[in-house]
């Protein structure tokens, strides 16, 4: 297993107190989470007062934020001699020069911004280590659940050889209320766009493409290595039915937005999607908005969880980084190399039209193709089988075969272990 991409914190047990005066943040958008940062400081929260904060439109009320100078200039945000500056653009330009350039002149970054990370996040901290400037980006992963820096700071625990979780609370919530009957996965999202849990296009959230940088980030800080989010396979929740929500429940078991990442023989593979989850495995109750990560570590199994989104939750990670980075802990980090991913054989939930294809019962067709079927349940003239492990190539031919066979399309979700 390759090392931590981060072992220690500088010196973490010698690190200067913070200061004892507020501390003085900058802030880098003021969208619903920079409001929220705004909001916890004016309210008295954090040991911190607010200098500036870079907007778009300077004109625009900001409710509840409290007093701050409000400016379309980067330089003027340096220029407010910030103690910490929080980077919450969201995407990669211009969040990247800007935070490069706060690093480069020595003022500590902390962000939220996991694109900016999964893309740019060892560059970043290149420019870190270099400067001894403190950088960090808690928020990014699991906003509101805080264990990256605790595993920055315990290299030993940090020896992670599989993590899988939920790590978008968008694709969680909207599953779980469509689960749960009451709303269409349309009207979760509209629901899930007001709470503030989506992203700004929040496309990103049920494509897959957000819980792919966040899978990116915690491949990297966990030393398995620097990924490009755009090779992982990544599905979203586009092609589910409704059908197939009450299919998996029937089956003992809930659909949910998986993301999973394993190093074994030397061999990196993941995937990102909605996936079957049996009753009885520790994700199967993380419901609504939380997040949650199972880590296999050389410690044994750990799992944390909690609030996976939302202004609130991720504005106190924030500002406890924010506390964090004003002590002067800079970071330190070992190179994991670039890796290679390939995708995993896993279970699958197959969901096919009738219980024939082309005049065969269709777990004989599928033993053509080397897959076993495990459990199968019928529903308003679709049916759903549960397999054994086998591979994407062969899952992927039969189901090519099946939609051919049945002139109906066939769907396959990965299903995870019991
Ligand atoms: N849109 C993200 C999510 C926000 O729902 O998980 C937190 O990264």
């Amino acid at each position: 297993m390759s090392a931590p991409a981060i072992v220690a914190v500088r010196d973490a047990f010698s690190r200067a107190p913070a200061p004892a005066h507020p501390i003085a943040i900058a802030l880098l958008g003021l969208g619903q989470i920079g409001a929220a940062v705004a909001r916890l400081v004016h309210e008295g929260h954090a040991p911190a007062r607010l200098t500036t904060a870079l907007v778009r439109d300077v004109t625009r009320t900001r409710p509840h934020c409290g007093p701050v100078d409000l400016t379309r200039d980067i330089e003027r945000v340096f220029a407010s001699r910030p103690d910490v500056i929080v980077e919450v653009l969201g995407g990669v330009e211009p969040a990247r020069t800007f935070v490069r350039t706060a690093l480069e002149r020595g003022i500590p970054v902390v962000t939220a911004n996991k694109t900016l990370i999964a893309r740019h996040g060892e560059e970043l901290l290149d420019v870190a280590v270099r400067t001894l400037t403190p950088f960090r980006y808690e928020a990014s992963v699991l906003a509101g659940v805080p264990f990256l820096g605790t595993f920055a700071a315990r290299p030993l625990a940090a020896r992670v050889s599989k993590l899988v979780g939920i790590v978008n609370g968008t694709s969680n919530y909207v599953l779980s209320r469509a689960t749960a009957g009451r709303v269409t996965i349309d009207e979760a999202m509209a629901d899930a766009q007001r709470l503030g849990f989506a992203e700004p296009d929040p496309a990103d959230d049920v494509n897959g493409i957000d819980a792919a940088h966040k899978l990116a980030v915690l491949a990297w800080h966990f030393g398995l290595g620097s990924l490009s989010p755009g090779e992982l396979e990544t599905r979203g929740l586009e092609r589910l039915h409704p059908l197939d929500l009450a299919a998996a429940g029937d089956l003992g078991g809930s659909i949910k937005p998986v993301a999973s990442i394993e190093h074994t023989s030397g061999r990196t593979s993941a995937f990102i999607g909605p996936a079957f989850v049996p009753g009885g495995h520790r994700l199967a109750g993380v419901t609504g908005v939380e997040n949650a990560l199972l880590l296999d570590t050389s410690s044994g199994r750990l799992f944390f969880s909690g609030p996976g989104a939302g202004p609130i939750p991720t504005a106190a990670t924030i500002l406890d980084d924010v506390v964090e980075a004003s002590r002067g802990a800079a970071p330190v980090r070992r190179r994991g190399g670039s890796t290679a991913v390939i995708a995993p054989s896993t279970p699958w939930l197959l969901r096919v039209a009738g219980t024939q294809a082309g005049g065969e019962d269709i777990a004989s067709f599928l033993g053509a193709y080397g897959i076993w079927v495990r459990r199968a349940h019928t529903r308003d003239g679709r049916t759903w089988r549960l397999t054994y492990a086998c591979s994407r190539e062969r899952i992927d031919a039969a189901v090519a075969a099946l939609t051919a066979a049945t002139a109906c399309d066939a769907l396959a979700l990965r299903a995870l272990e019991d």
